[in-house]
């Protein structure tokens, strides 16, 4: 399905984890953050780490640079805490809605950061974000 999109912002591979999962359950593969926005794309997926209680700087800019009108947005994150990532989802979607985007749903778990969350994002976060995929799908 060519209409939808899934980009992502990983430094350290966690939150790449959770896109490859998604665009491989939604058999698409992951776009090029430093590309424009497709055209075509209806149903964006948009995930990023947490660093320092933000999205990375090149999803800040894909947001703030794309044309988001009649868009439907679903967000991911991973992060050390379940605060981080609330906080970047917020963060995400009211400069998403600025843009003109309309939010799905957002989805987030653990990553690994320094000797905390060992194993995450592992075969069950996995699984959720694809479970999250489909449902973003139902209701786009
Ligand atoms: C420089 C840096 C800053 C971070 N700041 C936060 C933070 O403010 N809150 C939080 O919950 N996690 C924080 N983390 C943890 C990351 O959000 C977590 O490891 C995430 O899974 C990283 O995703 P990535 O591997 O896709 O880059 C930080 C990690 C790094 C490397």
């Amino acid at each position: 399905m060519t209409d939808i999109a899934v980009f992502v912002d990983s430094r350290g591979g966690n939150t790449r984890k959770v896109a490859d999962a998604i665009a491989a359950g939604l058999n698409v593969t992951v776009g090029d953050l430093s590309a424009a926005l497709p055209a075509g794309a209806k149903v964006v997926f948009l995930g990023s780490g947490v660093y320092g209680g933000k999205p990375g700087d090149a999803m800040t800019k894909f947001i703030s640079s794309g044309d988001f009108r009649g868009r439907k947005v679903a967000l991911f994150a991973t992060s050390g805490g379940a605060e981080g990532a609330k906080k970047v989802l917020e963060t995400m979607g009211v400069a998403l809605k600025e843009r003109g985007a309309v939010i799905l749903g957002t989805y987030h778990c653990r990553g690994k950061f320094l000797f905390t969350n060992r194993g995450h994002p592992g075969p069950e976060d996995l699984e959720n974000a694809r479970i999250f995929a489909r449902e973003i799908l139902a209701k786009s």
